[in-house]
């Protein structure tokens, strides 16, 4: 809790001069608390017991001794195990929720303006785009939320996979169903099934594999009717792609379509400025580069190929000219790549030689933001029933009609149109909720019964909370605005721990926004709304008697509100009023 720190540095500082410890060694030290048990904020000591010669637990118990009560209204300070521990006082805490309550940004501050692209989701055309896809669109959506809502210039890019040498034979096999059969074929989504056609043709049908080969040199040449079938691949997946984004409620647009057919004017330069930093070598006719510290099987420098014998350029070369490009001409300052762990040599890789090639410098930093796996209940990587890759919109409706019918169970009063858009509010949120709260680097296990339970770390219970607060509102019958002045008394614990979990919201945002791991930020929003359920259990708000009770417990129960609504925002999640 950062207002904590601050607000306890003084005292702390004084404590630690009498020891003879300077501010530059202690204050890094002095973070919010891992334990909640022990305190809101603490400092280990232990780092500190070379400088005095003494014990951790020793210098913990004079510091804490030291402070004394001079934290008075502040907050208590006690030391266990070689950490200074400070607990934040209830009457603390009230001042804290007084001073949020009219604060629209919740405590939430901007930082300095940084331009930064994220490049998410990046589906390949006429493929099925696959969980993977779904959980870098859901996480890299959240990042570019995050990120703007700290006060960032964020530009969006989709790097589709719309070029290269697969589109031979995904073109000829457009020709050989007829364009109109293949457009109605990609444009329901039925991507799967077309590129497996295409590569199972390719591989057993030599006329058609030379065909495909011809196809490639036609549209690496510019060839206008070539380019036209092409464009009729991308458009069509795209239409397919634009329906799951438009069902799952993320930012990107058409605006933010940056495949890599983009980058193919600045592909020569790539080869150029490598060879200027005489960073290229021949090898079998191909120009590669040696990024240095990567070895293969056999043990030899594992090259990067830049430009291949025939010509042809790779994936690598279209990220290097991405870079370029990213910096250059959108004058980036920080390059995030929301893509699967898989790719993490290729990023360690194409960063390394960017670095080497002086395409990117010191001011600039590139940040593969990896994901794990999702894998079924069972541990293996997701499937249809049928075995096949799971069609991204049929998992989406199914997460819809699921979600239907928990309402129906739930609330058989609400119907008709709010009955359909709240459970299509539910489905997805549930969707997104169980892949942001899984920290990203872990594997995420996809499994309906629990994302879509109104118990436990999920969307829908905090969405039922919030939908929970409503309603009293809705009783009270006033105007919310009117609470932004009351006066808070936290009594009760169940009080003062609803009281700290929403004073800490605003340092979570930072720390979340910092990591890019939006998955700290959905465990303090269940850390919010758990402590709500046991508030709203012990302390009755509209007949809590007295009036200035009720107006200090309304106003807990519109912060909670608050922060739940403005926290699943930054996460992409809606939230209903009622459910
Ligand atoms: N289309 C690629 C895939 O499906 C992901 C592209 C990620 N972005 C990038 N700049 N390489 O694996």
């Amino acid at each position: 809790m950062r207002e904590l720190i601050e607000d306890a540095r003084p005292a702390t500082a004084k404590a630690m001069s009498q020891i003879g410890i300077d501010e530059a060694e202690w204050a890094h030290l002095f973070r919010r608390a891992t334990v909640e048990d022990h305190g809101d904020a603490a400092l280990p000591c232990h780092a500190l017991a070379r400088t005095l010669n003494r014990s951790p637990y020793e210098i913990a118990d004079e510091v804490s001794n030291l402070i004394g009560d001079s934290l008075e209204g502040i907050a208590d300070v006690s030391s266990i195990s070689g950490f200074v521990n400070f607990r934040a006082q209830p009457s603390w805490l009230s001042g804290r929720i007084e001073s949020l309550m009219p604060d629209s940004r919740l405590g939430i501050g901007s930082e300095e303006r940084r331009t930064y692209v994220v490049d998410y989701s990046a589906p390949n055309v006429a493929k099925e785009m696959h969980v993977g896809h779904l959980r870098s669109t859901v996480i890299g959506d959240a990042i570019v939320r995050m990120l703007e809502y700290k006060g960032h210039f964020v530009h969006r890019e989709n790097h589709v996979g719309d070029w290269g040498t697969p589109f031979g034979m995904l073109i000829e096999h457009l020709l050989d169903l007829g364009e109109g059969e293949a457009a109605k074929d990609l444009g329901v989504g039925d991507l799967d099934s077309f590129y497996k056609q295409a590569r199972a043709k390719f591989v057993s049908e030599v006329e058609f594999a030379d065909r495909s080969r011809q196809r490639v040199v036609l549209l690496q040449g510019g060839d206008e009717e070539t380019l036209r079938l092409w464009h009729i691949l991308v458009e069509e997946s795209m239409r397919y792609f634009n329906e799951v984004y438009s069902m799952l409620g993320v930012l990107l647009t058409d605006d933010d379509i940056m495949g890599e057919s983009r980058y193919q004017a600045l592909l020569p330069l790539v080869v150029e400025r490598l060879g200027v930093a005489g960073m290229l070598e021949h090898s079998e006719g191909a120009d590669v580069t040696y990024p240095g510290g990567w070895m293969n099987r056999e043990g030899e420098p594992f090259p990067m190929i830049i430009r291949k014998a025939d010509g042809g350029y790779n994936y690598s070369t279209s990220d290097l000219a991405c870079i370029i490009d990213r910096v250059e001409r959108l004058g980036c300052d920080s390059l995030l790549y929301v893509v699967g762990t898989p790719q993490k040599q290729h990023f360690q890789m194409v960063f390394q030689v960017a670095e080497q090639a002086g395409f990117m410098d010191e001011r600039h930093s590139a940040v593969h933001v990896n994901f794990g796996s999702v894998l079924d209940t069972d541990g293996k990587v997701l499937k249809s029933r049928e075995g096949e890759v799971i069609k991204l919109f049929d998992l989406l409706m199914e997460a819809v009609s699921r979600a239907t019918a928990a309402i129906e169970e739930k609330n058989p009063d609400l119907q008709g149109e709010e009955r359909e858009r709240v459970a299509r509010i539910i489905g997805i949120g549930a969707v997104k909720y169980a892949d942001l709260s899984t920290e990203r680097t872990k594997d995420y296990v996809f499994d309906w019964e629990r994302m879509l339970s109104f118990d436990g770390d999920t969307a829908p219970y905090l969405q039922y909370a919030h939908a929970r607060i409503c309603s009293i509102f809705h009783k009270w019958g006033h105007d919310r605005e009117s609470l932004s002045d009351s006066e808070l008394e936290c009594a009760l614990p169940e009080e003062c721990l609803l009281a700290r979990r929403l004073v800490g919201f605003s340092s979570v945002v930072d720390e979340s926004t910092h990591a890019y791991n939006p998955h700290r930020l959905c465990a303090h929003l269940h850390a919010i709304a758990s402590a709500f359920a046991s508030f709203y259990e012990t302390c009755p708000v509209l007949s809590a008697g007295d009036e200035s009770t009720v107006r200090s417990r309304l106003a807990l129960c519109d912060l909670t509100a608050r922060e739940l609504e403005l926290g699943l925002e930054l996460l992409g999640i809606e939230v209903p009023q009622r459910m």
